[in-house]
Formats: C-alpha cells, structure tokens, sequence
C-alpha cells in the first residue's frame, strides 16, 4: 500500500493522535514566537486532518494558507475541519517535489517529512520557495523513535524506519532541538493498532514480514518491558541563519 493510501485509509487518526496533537501544539508555540511578516504567505506540507492548521490559524490572524498533503482523504478532512475560511487553501501536493508557484513567508509542517525519501533534496526545494527572511518549521521523527520496539525484536529483521540522527540534519544546514515522548500503550496489540490507526504503520522498504511466531515472540518482550514506545522528534528551523541549504 502506498504512504498516502495508508494516510487516507486512517479514519479515526484524530482518536489515536495524541502525540501527534502534542507536537503540533508545541510546534504552534514556536511558530507563533517567530519574527513573521504581517499577513504572511504560509504553505503547510503534510496538514493531515489539520492538527497543526487548529493550533495556529488563530495565534496568526490575517495569514494566507496553503495547506497541502500527499493524501488526497487527509486534504478532503482538513478542508471540512476549515469549512468557510476564505483565508485557507487546499491542494494535494507531495511536499517533497513542491509544485506551487509564489514564495512563502513560511513553510511549516508536523510529522510528515520523516516519509520523506530525500529529505535533504526535499529542504532545498522547499527552501527555494521562501520569501526572503522566510522560514522553514518542521518536526520529524528522529533516531530512538520506537526503540523499545526494535529491541523487542532481539535481533529479527525490524520493520521500523531508521530516522536521522540530530547531527544528520543539523548537517543539512538546520537549527534541531530533540525531544522524546514516551508513550505507554496498553498491550503491544494497542501498540501495532495505534500505528496503524494513524496510517504510519508502512514498513521501511524492502522489510520481509515476520512470521506470526516471531510476532508473537516480538509482542510478548515488548510487553515484558512495559509496552512503552518512545516518539524521538526533531525540531528543525531554516532561517535566515539557513541560507546555505538553499544555495
Ligand atoms: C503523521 S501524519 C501528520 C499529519 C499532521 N501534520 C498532524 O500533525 O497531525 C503525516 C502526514 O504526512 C502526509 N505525507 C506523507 N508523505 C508526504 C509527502 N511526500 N508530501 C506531503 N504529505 C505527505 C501523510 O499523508 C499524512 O497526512
């Protein structure tokens, strides 16, 4: 199944957001501390059903929006959840091969570039589109991110993505500050469920599936250790101090 299928396929992602909904709220506070243009051009890559739109269209009154996603389901709930608002646009587009013409004041996005195959291209395309003085505000996923689960695995092939180190994208010419969020699931069940659930469950390319008794094995240490799963996420500024990643 292809990324935006899975996106598009996620129904109830608002019910088994919560982490998603933390980030995108501290994500609005840093935003909305930003030194941004009056009524500033902003173009949000990956908007999802709009957790980050619902936390920050009210702290940037007179702002224009562009919010976009790969999935064309995600745009179709963002649109409804900003029914009536003539400020706010909609297009699906794939943030990593930006198609829209004009430059932004700001370019902002929660959670979606880990699904990025060439984040540094990805950067330097979208960093094309600033307006001078803009700035490019994203979380990511980052490395550490479902730990506990690889190690659950204990030495089987581990579908998980393997996400950049901090210094990988401080090397991308980026300002990255990294938190971790711990959450505790109920049972791995609950676990595998959530990440489905908000349509991030497609494994990295090329992971073979494993069998159900590996599975299971996998499942019962994940639980022996707490059912817990840590999000690894990076925040990643380009500013005016990031001039260099968009040469
Ligand atoms: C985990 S969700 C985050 C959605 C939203 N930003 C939030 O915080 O709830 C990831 C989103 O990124 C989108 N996405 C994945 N790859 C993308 C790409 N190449 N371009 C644009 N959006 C993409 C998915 O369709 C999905 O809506």
């Amino acid at each position: 199944m292809s990324i935006a299928d899975a996106f598009g396929r996620a129904a109830d992602y608002d019910r088994h957001a919560a982490v998603q909904r933390t980030v995108a709220g501290r994500l609005a506070g840093r935003v909305a501390a930003l030194p941004l243009a009056a009524a500033p051009r902003i173009l949000e890559i990956g908007c999802g059903t709009g957790l980050l739109g619902a936390a920050l269209v009210d702290r940037l009154p007179g702002a224009r929006w562009h919010m976009t996603d790969l999935s064309p389901a995600m745009v179709e709930r963002a649109r409804q959840r900003f029914a009536g608002r003539p400020d706010i646009a909609f297009a699906t587009m794939d943030g990593e091969a930006p198609d829209i013409a004009g430059r932004f004041d700001l370019i902002v996005s929660s959670l979606a570039f880990q699904w990025f195959a060439d984040l540094p291209g990805a950067i330097g395309r979208l960093g094309k589109l600033l307006a001078p003085g803009g700035h490019l505000v994203f979380t990511t996923m980052a490395a550490g991110s479902f730990a506990e689960w690889r190690v659950a695995h204990d030495g089987l092939p581990c579908g998980t993505p393997d996400y950049p180190e901090a210094g990988a994208l401080s090397a991308m010419g980026l300002g990255v500050t990294i938190e971790a969020l711990p959450v505790r699931h109920h049972d791995a069940r609950g676990f595998l469920h959530a990440v489905k659930a908000i349509g991030a469950g497609t494994p990295r390319p090329g992971h073979k599936p494993l069998t159900p008794a590996q599975l299971h094995a996998v499942m019962r240490r994940f639980e022996e250790a707490g059912s817990i799963a840590s999000y690894v996420v990076a925040t990643c500024v380009l500013g005016a101090s990031g001039e260099q990643a968009r040469a």
